[in-house]
């Protein structure tokens, strides 16, 4: 599948610029047929589950092959929060290690998890950023024996910035830590191979770059690690059979399906695999090279024009994310949905992010519409150009 025909299969572009998928990625054409099949199978057969649930093991063998990892390391969840909660209330914080390493560059879900087991005995330390960034050094600073897990996001969804993960690791490993990654804001961008990276649990979710929708995501647990916990957020569909229905006893798959709780989101797997189906028509390669392009020619040419661009300059710093100071973000977001351009904001930076759907005309016409609103803009001083 060419870069073209991809596009074709999102028809928003018909009609607006999209450069949301941080938020949520496009509708595609399959998508919105997969999650039609879904009612239909609903509206023919009325109770289908075993289809359904087979759909759901499809997905999990898919997603587990397009991040480089065994089918039985994924649990597949109803959200990012859900899978980590699994993993936070399998892990006990009465032993020398309970200390939890936060980055300040956090989604505020991966934190809250972390401080709602303060409860449970967990010690929160922070790696302090300076500025937009958050370099290795932060994380040396915090992390000692008394570490027990570092979660870790990998491209930050308030201003782009990409950790350095596979140095986390090392660092991490080295002091007997865990690394825990959230991907969210990087899955379906580009080629992931969690084994290669090393890192021992992994969340991310269905509605941004894996173009789905919401209400479905993924827990992704090393094969070695799985075995040693047992979630005490947990429930029918965490069992060996859950078709046993037991309650007398509670027994524990040898796969990452233990941390899976209750009825598995059967309408948004259809979409999720629809959406994996398209990432493997067109490869991750070649979305990873279209969506670097994109975000060196956004990033340069904002520069160019003399805005304050907040994701750091060097390439393996940033994602398909790229953050640009506004004086007054939602107002710069109201701006460009009349010029039919679709963007978001958190705080005062202006979010715009690329698939490999998006084109450099798209880059062109965001960037026309910032210089043409340029009085909502924070303008770079020349030092810092
Ligand atoms: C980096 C990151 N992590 C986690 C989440 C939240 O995931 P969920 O709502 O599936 O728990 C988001 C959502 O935007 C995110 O950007």
């Amino acid at each position: 599948m060419t870069l073209g025909e991809f596009r074709a299969r999102f028809p928003i572009f018909t009609r607006r610029v999209y450069v949301n998928s941080c938020s949520q990625g496009a509708l595609s054409i399959d998508v919105d047929q997969a999650m039609r099949a879904y009612l239909d199978s609903w509206h023919e057969q009325g109770s289908p589950w075993e289809m359904w649930v087979e759909q759901v093991e499809c997905l999990r063998a898919r997603f587990a092959v397009s991040i480089g990892a065994a089918t039985d390391e994924i649990a597949v969840m109803p959200s990012a929060s859900a899978g980590i909660n699994a993993i936070a209330s399998a892990l006990t914080f009465d032993g020398p290690r309970s200390h939890v390493v936060i980055g300040d560059f956090e989604f505020p879900t991966m934190a809250q998890v972390w401080l709602a087991q303060e409860r449970r005995g967990a010690s929160i330390r922070r790696a302090h950023a300076s500025g937009d960034t958050l370099p290795l050094d932060a994380y040396g600073a915090v992390i000692d024996e008394r570490t027990l897990i570092v979660p870790a996001t990998h491209v930050c969804f308030r201003n782009g910035h990409k950790t350095d993960i596979a140095g986390l690791v090392n660092l991490a490993h080295s002091r007997g830590a865990y690394v825990f990654l959230d991907d969210y804001q990087r899955t379906g961008s580009g080629p992931i191979d969690v084994h290669a990276l090393g890192v021992d649990f992994m969340v991310t979710g269905c509605l941004k770059y894996l173009l789905a929708a919401s209400g479905i995501g993924f827990l992704y647990v090393r094969r070695d690690l799985i075995e040693r916990f047992e979630p005490t957020v947990t429930g029918w569909f965490g069992r060996v059979n859950p078709f046993a229905f037991r309650i007398d006893a509670i027994d524990w798959p040898s796969g990452a399906n233990r941390f899976e709780t209750g009825t598995p989101p059967v309408p948004n797997a259809y979409a999720a695999l629809a959406g994996l189906d398209l990432l493997d028509r067109i490869g991750y390669d070649t979305v990873q090279r279209q969506v670097d392009r994109l975000v060196d020619q956004y990033a340069a040419s904002a520069r160019d024009a003399g805005f304050v661009v907040r994701t750091p300059a060097e390439p393996e710093r940033r994602g398909p994310l790229v953050v640009v100071q506004s004086v007054d973000a939602p107002a710069l977001v109201a701006k460009l949905a009349t010029r039919g351009i679709i963007a978001s904001c958190r705080g005062n930076g202006l979010r715009v992010s690329f698939h490999a759907y998006n084109t450099s005309a798209d880059v062109g016409v965001v960037i026309d519409a910032l210089v043409a609103e340029s009085s909502l803009l924070e303008r770079a001083t020349a030092a810092a150009r």
